[in-house]
C-alpha cells in the first residue's frame, strides 16, 4: 500500500516532525535526523520487482585502488558515455536474500559462496577482485540500514539484496575500463510461490545461452542479455522457461535462463548436470549436500543427456529466488512429455529437499556451520561516509 502523502507536519513531544513518502516509505525528520520507516508492506502480495529502499553501498576502484564503501540514499548512477559497462557489457552481479528466521534473528544463506563467485566473474570479465570483506560489509550495512523493509518470518517474502560491479570509466577500443564501481542495493520481494506450487513448462531452446570455455559460469551480465529474446519467445509461445542444451553438441542438458536443474530418478538417486558452461548454483550446490547428508540419498553429478529427461520421475529447477521449482512438462519442438508429477504438484523427492533446506534457511532444521550468516540490526547503523542526493549529483557532475 502506498500512502499518499507528499508533505504533512506533526508535533510529538515539542519536536518538530516532517513527513512525507516519495516512494514506499515515510522519510522523517526527528530533531534533523532522518529515519526511515516502510509504510505498511503487504509482503504477501509483494512480486519480484524493484521497491526503492532507503540506502544502498557504494565503492569506487579508481587508480589502481579501492575506496572504502559508502552509504548513500540516492539510487541513480551517473557516468561517462563510453564507460566500459555501457560499451562492452562489463559488468557482472549476484543475487541473495536476507530474511527473518524462525527464532527473530536476521540471516542471509551462504553469502560467501556469493562472495566468491562474484570475484571469480570480476576475473573472467577483467575486472579487479573486491578487497577481502568488502563484499559482507555490503551486505550488512545495506540490510542494516534497510531494517525497515526486511520481511517477518513465516511471510515468505524476503529482502533481495543485489550486488553489481561494473566498468565505469571511457573506453572505445576494445579493452577493460580502468575504473569500476562495486555496488549493492536491497529490495523487498515476495514470496515466490504465491497461492501454492506451480509446476512450469519447460521448451527446449534454439538459441544457446553459453559456448564451451565461454562465459556461462559466470554471473555476468552479457550472459542475460542474450537470452532476453529467449525468454520473450518462450512466453510468447505459452511456455514459462527455457531449456538450455549444451552449444557444442545439443545433446547434454545444461540449464535454465535462471535456474540450475535437479532431476531424480525411479529410484530416487539426485541427478544434477555437470557441465562447465553453466552458473555454479549455491542453491543446487546446498541441494546436494542436504540430499547426501540429511536425507540419505544418492546424488550423481554428471553429464545429462536430453534423451535420457523423459526417463525421469522428478524434474525442478533450483536458485536463490524459489529455492526449487518443480517442472511439469518439457517441450522439444512440438514433443511434449510430462513427469509423472504433472503440472500439479512438486514430487514428493523434490519436495522433500525443498522443505529441508527451507527449514534449514529458516532456522527450523539445524544448518552445517558457516551456512547461515547472522546480521545483527541492534549493531552500528548507516556507519561510513553518508552521501546525500545533493551531494552524489555534484559529484558526478564533477567527474
Ligand atoms: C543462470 C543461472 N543459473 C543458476 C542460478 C541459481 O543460482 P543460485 O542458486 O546461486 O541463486 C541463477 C541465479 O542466480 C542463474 O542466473
Amino acid at each position: 500500500m502506498i500512502i499518499d502523502i507528499t508533505l504533512s507536519f506533526m508535533i510529538i513531544d515539542t519536536k518538530l516532525i516532517i513527513l512525507y513518502n516519495k516512494y514506499d516509505y515515510y522519510r522523517i525528520f526527528i530533531c534533523g535526523k532522518e529515519i526511515f520507516m516502510a509504510v505498511d508492506i503487504d509482503w504477501s502480495n509483494l512480486g519480484f520487482g524493484y521497491v526503492k529502499t532507503p540506502y544502498r553501498y557504494v565503492a569506487e576502484y579508481k587508480k589502481g585502488k579501492w575506496s572504502d564503501g559508502r552509504m548513500t540514499t540516492y539510487e541513480k548512477i551517473v557516468i561517462h558515455e563510453s564507460a566500459g559497462v555501457l560499451q562492452y557489457a562489463q559488468t557482472a552481479f549476484e543475487g541473495l536474500k536476507a530474511y527473518t528466521a524462525k527464532d527473530g534473528r536476521v540471516v542471509t544463506f551462504r553469502p560467501d559462496l556469493n562472495a566468491e563467485r562474484m570475484n571469480r566473474s570480476a576475473a573472467r570479465l577483467e575486472m579487479p577482485a573486491l578487497p577481502d570483506g568488502m563484499f559482507m560489509e555490503a551486505v550488512e550495512k545495506v540490510v542494516k540500514a534497510n531494517k525497515e523493509f526486511i520481511p517477518p518470518y513465516g511471510s515468505g517474502a524476503s529482502l533481495y539484496l543485489r550486488p553489481y560491479l561494473f566498468g565505469s570509466s571511457p573506453v572505445v577500443g576494445v579493452k577493460p575500463a580502468s575504473d569500476y564501481q562495486f555496488r549493492l542495493f536491497a529490495t523487498p520481494v515476495g514470496p515466490y510461490f504465491k497461492g501454492g506450487v506451480k509446476p512450469i513448462t519447460l521448451r527446449v531452446c534454439d538459441y544457446d545461452r553459453a559456448a564451451p570455455h565461454g562465459t556461462g559460469n559466470i554471473k555476468a551480465g552479457l550472459n542475460y542479455a542474450m537470452s532476453l529474446s529467449a525468454i520473450v519467445e518462450a512466453h510468447a509461445l505459452g511456455f514459462d522457461e527455457n531449456m538450455y542444451l549444451d552449444s557444442a553438441t545439443r545433446t547434454f542438458v545444461e540449464e535454465t535462463g535462471g535456474a540450475n536443474f535437479i532431476f531424480v530418478t525411479k529410484d530416487g538417486t539426485i541427478v544434477t548436470p555437470k557441465s562447465d558452461s553453466i552458473l555454479p548454483s549455491v542453491t543446487r550446490r546446498s541441494l546436494c549436500y542436504v540430499a547426501e547428508n540429511y536425507l540419505g540419498m544418492r546424488v550423481e553429478n554428471r553429464p545429462v543427456t536430453f534423451e535420457e529427461v523423459r526417463d525421469f520421475e522428478e524434474c525442478g529447477v533450483c536458485g536463490t529466488a524459489a529455492v526449487i521449482c518443480p517442472v511439469g512438462k518439457v517441450n522439444d519442438h512440438g514433443n511434449e512429455f510430462y513427469f509423472p508429477s504433472g503440472m500439479y504438484e512438486m514430487g514428493p523427492v523434490i519436495r522433500q529437499l525443498y522443505e529441508t533446506l527451507v527449514g534449514i534457511q529458516l532456522g527450523e532444521i539445524e544448518a552445517p556451520d558457516g551456512w547461515i550468516h547472522e546480521i545483527k540490526l541492534d549493531e552500528e547503523e548507516n556507519s561510513g561516509e553518508e552521501q546525500t542526493e545533493e551531494q552524489a549529483e555534484e559529484n558526478a557532475q564533477e567527474e
